[in-house]
């Protein structure tokens, strides 16, 4: 069944999300490619939001129809490296292959670059064995930088990632007045 991709949206999460929540945390399929425990109860699920979600720097619930389906998350590094941030996502499975998490993530980056100006470098390390990830990053325009070898560690295995990059000068690009302004 297709979706109409204009009921996709993002919002901040919330406590009330525990229930719709817990039926794609608590799905291996979605977290098992991420550095999320499974979550197996609706109060493990509401903790979940309130102590990891709530005060993450840029976490959003893709949402249908306001109800939570996913999410996307936007990590900053710190000190110096602010600069540059990651990226990462994930879809309940009964929705996937239906385009929405590529355009969740369209949305997330056309907002990003604004709610975090001084973050200039958006990069995904995705696992390759991955290709809907892969391939949903370079539908956004993110350029495959490389292969990181022996790079990440998940649950109990290490794994070759390839890295990929999307500049906020790779959507559009700076006046020369403003980019010379930017001070890290
Ligand atoms: C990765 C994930 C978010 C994709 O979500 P989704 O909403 O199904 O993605 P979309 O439908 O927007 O796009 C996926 C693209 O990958 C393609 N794809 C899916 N499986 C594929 C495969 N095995 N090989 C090649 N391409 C594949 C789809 O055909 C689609 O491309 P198209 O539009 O050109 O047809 C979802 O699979 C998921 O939650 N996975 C578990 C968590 C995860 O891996 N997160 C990313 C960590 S880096």
């Amino acid at each position: 069944m297709e979706i109409d991709l204009s009921r996709v949206t993002l919002r901040p999460f919330e406590l009330m999300d525990a229930h719709d929540f817990l039926i794609w945390a608590g799905d291996d399929r979605v977290t098992g490619n991420l550095r999320w425990p499974v979550l197996t109860s609706e109060e493990e699920a509401l903790a979940f939001i309130r102590d990891v979600c709530l005060p993450h720097p840029w976490r959003r619930s893709i949402c249908i129809d306001d109800r939570s389906i996913g999410f996307i998350s936007i990590f900053p590094e710190t000190g110096d490296d602010r600069f540059k941030a990651h990226i990462g996502y994930g879809l309940s499975h009964e929705y996937w292959g239906k385009g929405i998490t590529t355009r969740a993530v369209s949305i997330a980056v056309s907002q990003v670059f604004n709610d975090l100006p001084h973050v200039l470098r958006l990069q995904a390390f995705v696992r390759t064995q991955n290709k809907a990830s892969q391939r949903l990053v370079e539908k956004i325009g993110f350029q495959r930088e490389g292969l990181l070898r022996k790079y990440t560690y998940l649950k109990g295995t290490i794994y070759d990632v390839f890295v990929y990059s999307l500049l906020s000068s790779d959507l559009l690009p700076l006046p020369q007045s403003y980019s010379s302004q930017i001070v890290l």
